[in-house]
């Protein structure tokens, strides 16, 4: 009886560890996302400030190192940075800037970034060229590969 005793009470232990862990883990997650929006908007409310009265000048004349996303209105680069690469890729700036000089290409997953959108661009004309294709324009852009990940998955889980 005693050990009947021992045994529930270990397994109730052992129960409420799981529920406790699980509900730090559902809390990271959250609060890890919520952090990332916090940051982007810091950021892009800053740069937003620093381009006030230029936001419709084409885009390579308001930044300093822009390659390829030229001849588009400033402001949509902020758009681009953040809907179109970090919420695809599921992270904040600093994951391909240094914060502090956004024009620096010393962080290696700027320039696969720029790789990225030649690649994009590529499979978007071998799209095209599929003549039996209906839908008028099919595409791809970095969210059909990425879908808020860093790595790709390959296979479905
Ligand atoms: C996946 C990588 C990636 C992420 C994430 C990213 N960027 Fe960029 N960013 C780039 C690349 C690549 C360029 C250069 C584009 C080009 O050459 O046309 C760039 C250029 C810029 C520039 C222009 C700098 C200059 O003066 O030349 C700014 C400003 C910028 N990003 C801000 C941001 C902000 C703000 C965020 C977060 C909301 C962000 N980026 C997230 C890759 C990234
Ligand atoms: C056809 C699918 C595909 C598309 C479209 C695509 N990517 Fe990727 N991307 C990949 C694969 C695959 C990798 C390599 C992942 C690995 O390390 O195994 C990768 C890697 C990256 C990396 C490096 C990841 C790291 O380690 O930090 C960055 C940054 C990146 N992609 C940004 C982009 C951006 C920005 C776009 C849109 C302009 C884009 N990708 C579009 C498939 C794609």
């Amino acid at each position: 009886m005693k050990n009947l005793i021992s045994l529930f009470v270990f397994s109730l232990v052992i129960f409420s560890l799981v529920l406790i862990s699980e509900k730090s883990a559902f809390n990271k997650t959250n609060s890890d996302s919520d952090s990332v929006e916090a940051k982007k908007k810091i950021y892009i409310d800053a740069l937003k400030e620093q381009i006030k009265g230029k936001e419709q000048l084409p885009s390579e004349t308001v930044f300093k190192d822009l390659q390829m996303l030229k001849e588009m209105p400033a402001e949509k680069i902020l758009s681009i940075m953040d809907k179109g690469f970090s919420n695809s890729l599921g992270v904040s700036c600093e994951h391909c800037h240094n914060t502090e000089d956004w024009a620096s290409n010393e962080k290696k997953e700027k320039i696969i970034a720029r790789e990225m959108m030649k690649l994009s661009g590529q499979i978007r004309n071998m799209i095209s060229n599929i003549k039996e294709i209906d839908s008028e324009n099919a595409s791809v852009s970095c969210y059909t590969c990425h879908r808020g990940q860093i790595i790709p998955a390959t296979k479905p889980n």
